[in-house]
């Protein structure tokens, strides 16, 4: 990715805005929460939230955690059962997450979920991720701020040590109070996905024992035919049968293209909605070669998932 010119902001109104403008314009802004530093990103943007995996190196689509202002915000994107309604009520603002089904009508992009119809939500307590929320006025998505494999970092100093020249902006909010990430809690019972700055014991306190995580959908982007659509996926195809549809990369002939233009951001972008839009005609899909660099590789990984047998 080329070298950005990252600007360093403070927490002050008009520094804030700065940002705000950033993200306005799906640019990726660092910033303070409770827990780690949060990448930003518009979260009904896709090619934003694209940039912040290429940003991020991840080799594959994790889903990202959405930050909203509160509880109504929340309500506007997912749909709450009582225990998870008793959750929120009691931790946010602060550092809990939890794993909702999308509301119909969301504005959410696909990336941020990686094209599950769940999305996982969270009311940050930092003064300044609330300031800037409040301020920008939709959903953030973002997470934590350090390139892929490295630990989470908790000051600006750690932010810019990993991203500078791949972010915008880095606001500096000063070393965060928790310095581990959100806990991160889903499904009906609610089950333990993530453990992390909201003891399990408080959680417990208040709704019971939590479902342990691994058997559920701890980590989606782990399991082989997650993804999988309902149609049969054939990848690295460089011509189709007459039953199949192509999804195409760069410039060729196609049903739906990722990218004209060869570009893994925009193909990024466009791949859960497209290959939901070819499932829905219900026949085999076959897809063109992606280069195996940059996002190529979570790309890649995402198709391969789609295709494996199941
Ligand atoms: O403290 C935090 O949670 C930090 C700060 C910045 O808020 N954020 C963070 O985000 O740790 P991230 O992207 O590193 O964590 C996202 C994790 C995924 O790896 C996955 O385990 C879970 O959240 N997740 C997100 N969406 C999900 C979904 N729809 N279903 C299941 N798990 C989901
Ligand atoms: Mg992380």
């Amino acid at each position: 990715m080329d070298q950005l010119h990252t600007e360093i902001l403070a927490s002050n109104d008009s520094d804030l805005i700065t940002a705000t403008n950033f993200l306005a314009n799906g640019r990726l802004v660092a910033f303070p929460t409770e827990t780690v530093y949060g990448l930003g990103a518009d979260a009904t943007n896709n090619v934003a939230v694209a940039h912040v995996f290429a940003a991020k190196g991840r080799p594959n689509f994790n889903p990202l955690i959405v930050h909203v202002t509160d509880l109504n915000a929340a309500k506007k994107i997912a749909v709450f059962n009582q225990a998870e309604l008793q959750l929120a009520k009691a931790f946010w603002p602060g550092p809990l997450t939890l794993v909702l089904p999308l509301r119909s009508g969301h504005n959410i992009a696909p990336l941020v979920s990686a094209g599950l119809n769940s999305v996982a939500l969270r009311v940050p307590a930092h003064p300044v991720a609330r300031d800037l929320l409040r301020k920008y006025g939709g959903p953030i998505a973002a997470p934590s701020a350090n390139i892929s494999g490295q630990i989470s970092p908790t000051t600006a100093a750690h932010v810019i040590g990993s991203l500078s020249g791949k972010v915008a902006a880095v606001i500096d909010g000063g070393p965060c109070e928790v310095g581990l990430e959100s806990t991160i809690v889903g499904g009906a019972p609610t089950a333990l996905l993530r453990p992390g700055g909201l003891p399990v014991e408080s959680i417990e306190k208040l709704i019971g024992s939590l479902r342990p995580a691994g058997k559920t959908i701890t980590a989606p982007g782990q399991l082989t035919s997650h993804y999988a659509p309902w149609a049969t996926v054939r990848i690295n195809a460089v011509n189709t049968s007459p039953e199949e549809v192509m999804l195409g990369f760069g410039p060729m002939e196609s049903d739906l293209n990722l990218s004209i233009a060869g570009n893994l951001i925009e193909a990024a972008a466009n791949l859960f909605g497209h290959l939901h839009h070819l499932d829905r005609l219900r026949r085999p899909i076959a897809v063109a070669p992606v280069p195996e660099i940059g996002l190529g590789h979570a790309i890649n990984d995402r198709l391969k998932r789609a295709a494996a047998l199941r």
